[in-house]
């Protein structure tokens, strides 16, 4: 007799195609359809956010849900489907209704209420892992992503209710406010406990989920080890290695239907690993659009990326004026802090034949660099899972990478001995810029010999990143879950 799948809320503060910031609003558009797919019950709980009301104006009111809590205001569920997936969308007008980025506002400052909105998240995510869940169908496990839904694993601890899982995406934001929001949003007074919801005199969200939820997970084997030391945990370390037993990694998968050179319709030229050759024209369409001399007679290099810290192009730019001398050709998509936008920018200024930069979030173009680059660019100093990587892979652009999280789990160097069989792109070997600048200089020489770069991206074209076995690995995990919920109750 086949074993009953658990039914889950997956409950995300992004969702591609109509609200995404980083790889977390791919992951969740893609991983609860390939659980529904295995046969999960699955409904995707999301703020309903002005892009998710145009996409689905004829959404209908399933649930009205009174203020849970003093800070938080009275809200209604709609419900609509995505491609068959039953999407569940918080609407709360006062928190949600704004244009925009979902975390910032015009100015790239944190919104000033986001412990009220994501904690409304939260708590309408626990109430429906209750009994007497206003929606009349209760999931056997509330799995949440990152701080934003961090809280409803300790609304669930407090107040009793389903098993939680969260997954860790980026330990970095860890959704910290103050006390007064404790009370706020319903916590008991007993939860400021360092082994509560407390975390350095503030409340944490991140840390309420890392403490209560039955299980946790991060996107990647490496990254679940790293963030268990101090160097990578950003203050959670400690709470991560005595939750070790209850914490695993896995890593993440990709849409290969959005993300598959045969079929990308944002594409000049379509390839694929068997017939690869009009790979080539893509480079020369996105020399053209990007205004770079076309030739092919140096690779191009490619980046798309958040312009932050984590993503070590600040040690790109310390280096990029070799690009001439090199010779190779860069082009950047990305966004973030103003500083390094400015410095891509004067960049581009300084070396316009070897440089095009786009500062803004432009998914077309995306698609574009990854299929028109040689090789793409991913110096993280730290990366939980990376998707970058995995679409540059697919799309026969040897990635050059920091060999940190996913991008060790996914990356295997091409000069590492025994590699012919599968070496796919190059690690980076070391922190410094000079670091980057020797792996630049082996992209270039392994480039210039043609039968050898084109070994290199069959295997990175052929490896399988699709969802299906990440799937089965949280349907492992919320089973576990269900189990160890069952257990303690
Ligand atoms: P992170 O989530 O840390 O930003 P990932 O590699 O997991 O890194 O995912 C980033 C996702 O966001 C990818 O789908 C990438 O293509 C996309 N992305 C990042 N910056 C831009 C941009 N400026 N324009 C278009 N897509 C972008
Ligand atoms: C985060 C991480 C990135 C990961 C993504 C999806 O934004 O920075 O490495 O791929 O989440 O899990």
């Amino acid at each position: 007799m086949a074993v009953k799948l658990p039914s889950v809320l997956f409950v995300t503060s992004e969702m591609a195609p109509w609200v995404k910031t980083g790889g977390l609003g791919d992951v969740a558009a893609a991983l609860p359809a390939s659980l529904r797919q295995a046969g999960v019950d699955i409904r995707v709980l999301i703020p309903c956010y002005p892009a998710l009301r145009a996409a689905f104006p004829d959404a209908r009111t399933v649930a009205e849900l009174p203020a849970l809590a003093p800070a938080l205001p009275a809200a209604r569920l709609l419900a609509a489907h995505s491609d068959g997936l039953p999407l569940l969308l918080l609407d709360c007008p006062e928190l949600f209704n704004r244009p925009g980025n979902p975390y910032l506002d015009s100015k790239g400052q944190d919104q000033p209420d986001n412990a009220r909105r994501f904690g409304l998240l939260s708590r309408v995510a626990a109430r429906l892992g209750q009994p007497g869940s206003p929606l009349g169908w209760q999931p056997d496990v509330v799995h949440v992503n990152d701080w934003q839904g961090g809280l409803a694993p300790a609304f669930l601890h407090y107040e009793g209710g389903v098993a939680s899982v969260i997954t860790v995406h980026n330990i970095a934001f860890q959704g910290c406010f103050g006390h007064d929001m404790l009370a706020g949003l319903g916590l008991p007074g007993h939860a400021w406990r360092f082994d509560g919801v407390e975390y350095h005199n503030q409340l944490s969200f991140l840390k309420a989920g890392l403490q209560f939820a039955t299980r946790l997970s991060t996107v990647s084997p490496t990254y679940a080890r790293e963030i268990q030391d101090a160097r990578f945990g950003y203050g959670l370390a400690p709470l991560l290695r005595y939750r070790a037993d209850a914490l695993r990694g896995i890593l993440n998968g990709i849409d290969t239907r959005v993300w598959n050179p045969a079929t990308d319709t944002a594409l000049p030229h379509p390839y694929s690993a068997d017939e690869p050759a009009a790979k080539q024209l893509n480079k020369a369409a996105l020399q053209a659009q990007m205004g770079l001399p076309v030739t092919n007679s140096c690779p191009l290099f490619g980046v798309i990326s958040r312009l932050t810290h984590q993503k070590g192009l600040d040690l790109l730019l310390a280096i990029a004026d070799g690009l001439p001398a090199l010779p190779a050709q860069l082009v950047v998509l990305g966004s973030g802090d103003k500083d390094m936008e400015a410095g891509f920018q004067t960049l581009a200024q300084r070396l316009p034949a070897h440089v095009a930069v786009q500062i803004g979030f432009d998914e077309t173009l995306a698609h574009r660099i990854e299929a028109g680059a040689d090789s793409f660019l991913m110096p993280s100093r730290f990366e939980p899972c990376g998707l970058n990587q995995m679409y540059s892979l697919r799309y026969g652009t040897p990635p050059v990478v920091r060999a940190t999280g996913g991008l060790a789990d996914t990356v295997v160097d091409c000069d590492t001995p025994s590699s012919t069989e599968r070496g796919n792109g190059f690690r980076i070997d070391g922190d410094s810029p000079h670091a980057l600048w020797t792996s630049l200089e082996r992209v270039c020489r392994t480039w210039r010999d043609q039968p050898r770069w084109a070994r290199i991206q069959q295997n990175a074209m052929r490896q399988d990143f699709s969802w299906e076995q990440p799937a089965r690995e949280y349907i492992d995990l919320y089973r576990e879950a269900v189990s160890v919920c069952a257990e303690l109750q």
